[in-house]
């Protein structure tokens, strides 16, 4: 193992601990917030989104797939091996232009891609490739949900400029108000929520 990946094992293993004395440490910022306590509980208390993906982890990111409800079969997908150690018990690592090679047509009931389209996710046909497997990969009525900047140099592409997007309906953010919310106005971190026709 690495000396990345032994850093983020122990990060983790310190992190889970911390946690179990209710301990939790995290982003204060109210992006963050949005979509851990108002995003994540209203996908958690969907009957129809219990199969999901979450594309790309953090240190922030491990108590996740916990936010998704006991019952939810949460994949977590990042392209870099270290963090594995923040991922959920079913983890891949790969890039997410490659979804099809884990996941058949329709299995998912979700896919939740925050900070990765601009975020490593960058050149036109991977983003192309990695949302069109995406779209494939979600049932007829599951839920893209996406979270990005809108701000320069993480707006090259923007999902308006995503062909494979286009088949998809705007929906409403789970827990929010809107299809198009700003979470952080400072970094115009927005979330974005599609759905796949039943039709499609
Ligand atoms: C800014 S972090 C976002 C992490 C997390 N999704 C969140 O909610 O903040 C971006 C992560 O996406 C990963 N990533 C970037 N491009 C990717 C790709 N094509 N496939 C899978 N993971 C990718 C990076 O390695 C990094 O860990």
């Amino acid at each position: 193992m690495g000396a990345k990946a032994t850093l983020y094992r122990g990060m983790a293993g310190a992190l889970r601990a911390l946690d179990q004395r209710g301990v939790r440490l995290r982003y204060p910022y109210p992006d963050r917030l949005m979509l851990e306590q108002r995003i994540l509980p209203a996908i958690a208390g969907r009957d129809d989104m219990k199969r999901i993906l979450m594309v790309g982890c953090g240190w922030y990111t491990h108590y996740y797939p916990g936010l998704l409800g006991d019952d939810a079969e949460v994949t977590t997908l990042e392209i870099d091996p270290a963090k594995r150690a923040f991922g959920a018990r079913r983890h891949i690592v790969a890039n997410l232009t490659e979804l099809d090679a884990h996941f058949g047509p329709g299995e998912l009931d979700a896919v939740l891609c925050n900070g990765v389209l601009g975020w490593g996710l960058n050149d036109h046909d991977d983003i192309e490739r990695a949302f069109g497997a995406s779209v494939t990969a979600l049932r007829g009525g599951g839920l893209l949900l996406l979270g990005w900047n809108d701000k320069a140099p993480y707006n090259r592409v923007s999902p308006a400029d995503i062909s494979a997007l286009q088949g998809l309906e705007a929906v409403t953010v789970p827990g929010l108000e809107a299809h198009r919310v700003i979470a952080l106005p400072r970094n115009q971190h927005c979330f974005q929520a599609f759905t796949r026709p039943q039709s499609n």
